[in-house]
């Protein structure tokens, strides 16, 4: 049995009328379907077709091309929150899990700079390069069809001067095929908002717990907590949607701070440790599926045990192989008969299978 695994990776994110741009499954011809499930098998493996017409994933790929789908714009994130329709969205690094999540008609992927922490085995988010950001972002726009993408800008990318930010920024939609990009901070960050936005460059704040300013911050820890942060922190949201923001990351505040900026915002905001009431809930993929090798956060609910999962497949193929138990003969390849015979006849010490 081959077993294909097209998942994942961090522990650290209301019903109304239908709208324009409804979410449909895609239909694809059953023999290509595009429904690799996180802990199943590929529909192609299951009756034993000839490896090499599964061996590539090339062709997996290409096979998933076919339906055009309506993307997710900012307009229909905005419509979303005007019609009290909750906005989803999730972390993704690489093609197979973008590939997952977008199929599961997520709303919005954003390449977060916790790739550092997820999947490049970084302490905090601070060392992530531009080039590591454009080559995960590169390989989750490849694997869209329907979700709106969005590209953490990462630490030192937009601090130095608003010239070397705005040619960061247009990398990510240019080169990268990103519909927006990510940057932490609140009033501070607004001229640099108007000038993204003037230069179309979608953007997406992020203010409360913002890990690029762990150092200054002293640690993770929850922000808001008293009557001068609510305060700087509902500015801070202001500042940002007068500035032309898309949308807004409430990250590790209190719920009710989260619900107040919410309730008083023009642009929809995403929450992560924000509690239920921001227009959007966002979670590290790595966080839903116990791939982070860390205690997660209380609002990191693990929805499924990858971990344990990858390492019960593992071991098993590891005791297979061990045992010459892996592969069998029916996943060989074999000689024609005829040429078989010849060798047999001509060459009768060379090794039969
Ligand atoms: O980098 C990231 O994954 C993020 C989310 C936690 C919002 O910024």
């Amino acid at each position: 049995m081959v077993l294909i695994i097209g998942s994942s990776l961090l522990a650290g994110k209301f019903a109304g009328t239908p709208l324009s741009v409804p979410w449909n499954p895609p239909k694809f011809p059953s023999a290509l379907r595009y429904t690799w499930t996180c802990f199943g098998l590929h529909p192609l493996l299951l009756g034993g077709v000839a490896l090499e017409n599964t061996m590539s994933l090339t062709q997996l790929r290409a096979s998933g091309a076919a339906t055009p789908l309506p993307r997710v714009t900012s307009g229909t994130l905005l419509q979303k929150k005007i019609a009290g329709q909750p906005i989803t969205a999730l972390t993704a690094y690489d093609y197979p899990t973008a590939r997952l999540v977008d199929e599961a008609g997520i709303d919005m992927i954003l390449v977060g700079d916790s790739l550092g922490m997820a999947v490049l085995g970084y302490e905090n988010t601070l060392p992530v390069t531009m080039d590591e950001m454009l080559h995960h972002t590169r390989a989750v726009a490849r694997a869209l069809r329907r979700a709106f993408l969005v590209a953490d800008m990462p630490y030192g990318s937009y601090h130095s001067s608003a010239l070397e930010a705005t040619r960061n920024a247009v990398r990510f939609i240019k080169d990268a095929g990103a519909q927006a990009v990510k940057i932490e901070g609140g009033t501070a960050r607004a001229d640099l908002v108007r000038r993204l936005t003037d230069a179309e460059v979608p953007v997406v704040g992020h203010i409360g717990l913002t890990p690029q300013s762990v150092h200054s911050m002293g640690g993770y820890r929850v922000q808001g907590k008293t009557l001068d942060a609510i305060d700087r922190l509902s500015a801070d949201a202001h500042a940002l949607e007068d500035a032309g923001a898309i949308a807004i990351v409430l990250e590790g505040i209190p719920r009710e701070l989260a619900a107040s900026i919410t309730a008083h915002s023009g642009i929809p905001t995403i929450g992560i440790g924000a509690g239920p009431d921001c227009d959007g809930q966002i979670l590290v993929f790595h966080d839903l599926f116990n791939l982070t090798f860390a205690p997660h956060a209380k609002f990191a609910r693990q929805y499924a045990d990858a971990a344990a999962f990858f390492s019960t497949a593992l071991e098993q193929y590891r005791n297979d192989v061990a045992r010459h138990n892996f592969p069998s003969d029916a996943e060989s390849y074999h000689l024609p008969r005829e040429v078989q015979s010849a060798l047999a006849a001509t060459r009768p010490q060379a090794r039969k299978a």
